[in-house]
């Protein structure tokens, strides 16, 4: 068969690898890619992810049999709704369901509603009462912007001073855009967190293995939030105590609670969650693999992912039995330095062949490209994710650090203490 993969980042890479493995699938096209993703896919650059015609032609063109929407903006954007009124099969939630990670609002009174464990929060359109309300919280406290806002809508606030800052920022300044026209003021908790990510057939939910992200640019969890800087897989503070409460506490709710919506969930639901002294609860929902969780989850599934996604769309996952291998894997993003604010791109990236042949090392691409010259660079904040597997966590996390000198860009920059956690399991 032949599948198109929107999106164009290093969760794509990992996507795309993980269907040039499947028996099932022909050829691989992707918008708009990038120069890793090039290496098993056709892709087209020209396009974007929210360029919902083009996309609709392109995949006519190439008469796919399915389309595979990654990132949250298109999702939340309804381009599966708009691929599905053409008459493909595309894989992801439709409009109604990607509300689910669109509006923070939306996915808290959902969790109220059916007694899914989160923290506790107000909802507010009125800047003027978000500040009233704030005089008499508790302090830390948390402020979301509603809408989607890149991962970054997120402010901790310490004191009353900065909370009465943040909500300026979010709800006056309009700092995340119309991201921020409402807002979730929510009670600040504390724990370590976790990712489980999950395939969903609208009513059967299958977890995969869980992983940990790093989202601040700095070592320490110091500086500003990214898009994530690095990942492990499994977590080892996810206990099979701690699975048993989320499968039925959180995931099968979640689940049931979107369909007695009338918003059936088909697609991945990304679970963020925060293991607090009272037990798991959600920090966030996504409708979509993460980045960079995708790295280290996919490449541990040992199930063909054209099998799952089929199952996903047919409503048929209580007849998969989902299976990862009993290791463990470590990515650590390479990003340019001065991300997640101003970077500079366009400088040539060298030693790429060093991961051919390579078994359990991968070079996943998240912003590179082609120079016209036959040259890859760098065309991104994230630029590349390197991942390693191995028997256990300190092996995969000693050979991911291995490999991150194999590659060499200007200005490259990485945390050094992805996966130092595991030292405290
Ligand atoms: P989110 O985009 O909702 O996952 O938030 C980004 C990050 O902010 C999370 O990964 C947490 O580290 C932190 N965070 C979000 N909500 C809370 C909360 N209620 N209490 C403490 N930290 C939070
Ligand atoms: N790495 C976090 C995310 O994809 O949202």
């Amino acid at each position: 068969m032949r599948v198109l993969i929107v999106g164009g980042g290093g969760r794509e890479h990992a996507i795309a690898t993980a269907m040039k493995k499947s028996r099932r699938v022909d050829r691989i096209y992707c918008v708009p890619g990038n120069a890793g993703i090039a290496q098993i896919a056709e892709c087209e650059p020209s396009i974007g992810v929210m360029e919902f015609d083009k996309i609709v032609a392109y995949a006519k063109e190439k008469a796919v049999d399915l389309v595979f929407v990654a990132p949250d903006d298109p999702l939340v954007g309804g381009l599966v709704d708009e691929l599905k009124a053409a008459g493909f099969r595309a894989f992801g939630p439709d409009k109604k369901a990607a509300v689910l990670e669109g509006s923070k609002a939306f996915s808290k009174e959902l969790m109220k509603k059916y007694n899914i464990p989160t923290a506790a929060y107000e909802v507010f359109d009125d800047p003027d009462r978000a500040l009233e309300y704030l005089e008499t919280a508790k302090m830390p406290i948390v402020l979301k912007a509603d809408g989607l806002a890149l991962g970054k809508g997120v402010l901790i606030c310490n004191t009353l001073e900065e909370a009465k800052a943040g909500v300026k920022e979010i709800m006056l300044d309009k700092h995340f855009g119309s991201a921020g026209n409402r807002m979730v003021i929510e009670e600040y908790m504390t724990g370590r967190e976790v990712s489980v990510l999950s395939f969903v057939d609208g009513k059967t939910i299958l977890p995969m293995t869980s992983a940990q992200d790093h989202k601040r640019a700095l070592d320490g969890d110091r500086g500003l939030n990214t898009g994530g800087m690095g990942t492990f897989s499994p977590s080892p503070f996810y206990t099979d105590e701690i699975d048993a409460f989320c499968r039925e506490k959180i995931y099968q709710p979640t689940v049931d609670a979107m369909a007695a919506e009338g918003r059936e969930f088909k697609g991945v639901i990304f679970f963020g969650l925060m293991l607090t002294q009272d037990g798991p609860k959600v920090l966030e929902y996504n409708a979509r693999f993460g980045d960079p969780e995708a790295q280290v989850v996919l490449c541990r599934m040992e199930n063909d992912i054209m099998d799952v996604i089929d199952a996903c769309i047919d409503g048929t996952l209580d007849k998969i039995d989902l299976r990862f291998e009993d290791n463990a894997a470590v990515c650590v993003v390479l990003a340019s330095s001065g991300y997640p604010e101003s970077y500079r791109k366009g400088f040539e990236i060298t030693g790429l062949e060093n991961f051919d042949g390579k078994e359990d090392y991968y070079c996943f691409h998240a912003g590179s490209k082609f120079d016209g010259n036959g040259r890859i660079v760098t065309n991104g904040g994230r630029v590349l994710g390197i991942t390693a597997k191995g028997a256990d966590l300190r092996e995969a996390r000693a050979k991911a650090y291995e490999a991150v000198n194999w590659v060499s860009f200007e200005n490259k920059y990485m945390r050094g203490d992805i996966g130092k956690a595991i030292d405290e399991a």
